[in-house]
């Protein structure tokens, strides 16, 4: 088991409060998820793909009461720490290949939010492709990522990711994330592009993928 989860499991029933705590150093999670019902306010059908333990679905149930969500993840720690309206917000431990392999799923707003950084590099393209067949025609995605900026909370970000988490990350600058999307997407298709506070390090992109994109 990584240190992070570990220590984690030592606050007991607190791990939560804990977690949303140490969370809320990184990223104000619900001024992110405002800025998405900002680009998305009419979205009803909603996935987030690796959705981790929950925290953003959790936010995006809250944000967006009508809709219903499917957070995705490879994971088996998938949704464990959601706490709010299952009956609208399903997880599934699978991949996005293997859920728009089955044709069935289209998604008016899509969202892959830290965790580019954890992907290697050369299957970005294609992550973003799987995501861009979710999407309805019209729909948009919503990447949000860590941008390597170097101040306090990247340092704590970079221990947090590699002591705590064990995970191999990698943080690239913006320039890598504009030139992705548009690789994936075609130039244009970056319709906006913001920072969630405390660190300027949160960068947010809303994308409309052209309806011929894989
Ligand atoms: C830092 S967590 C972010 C969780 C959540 N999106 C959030 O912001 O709270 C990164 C997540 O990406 C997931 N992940 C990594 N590679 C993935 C992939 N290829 N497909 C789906 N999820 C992946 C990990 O399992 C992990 O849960």
């Amino acid at each position: 088991m990584a240190v992070g989860a570990a220590v984690r499991q030592l606050f007991g029933p607190y791990e939560t409060h804990v977690g949303e705590l140490y969370r809320a150093f990184f990223v104000d999670l619900t001024a992110q998820i405002r800025t998405v019902r900002d680009w998305a306010p009419d979205a009803s059908d909603i996935c987030e793909i690796g959705c981790g333990e929950g925290a953003i679905c959790e936010r995006l149930a809250s944000e967006f009461p009508r809709a219903q969500i499917t957070g995705i993840d490879i994971t088996p720690r998938i949704g464990r720490l959601f706490k709010g309206d299952r009956s609208r917000v399903h997880f599934a431990q699978m991949t996005a290949a293997q859920l728009a392999e089955r044709g069935d799923a289209r998604f008016d707003l899509v969202l892959i939010c830290d965790v580019l950084h954890h992907v290697p590099y050369d299957q970005h393209v294609a992550l973003l492709h799987e995501a861009g067949s979710l999407l309805r025609p019209g729909g948009t995605l919503v990447i949000k990522d860590w941008e390597r900026i170097l101040n306090l909370g990247h340092a704590a970000c970079v221990f947090s990711d590699r002591v705590l988490t064990g995970d191999k990350v990698k943080f690239a600058n913006a320039e890598y994330f504009r030139t992705l999307l548009a690789a994936a997407f075609g130039q244009g298709a970056v319709a906006e592009e913001t920072r969630i506070r405390p660190w300027p390090n949160n960068l947010i992109f809303r994308v409309r993928p052209p309806p011929s994109t894989p």
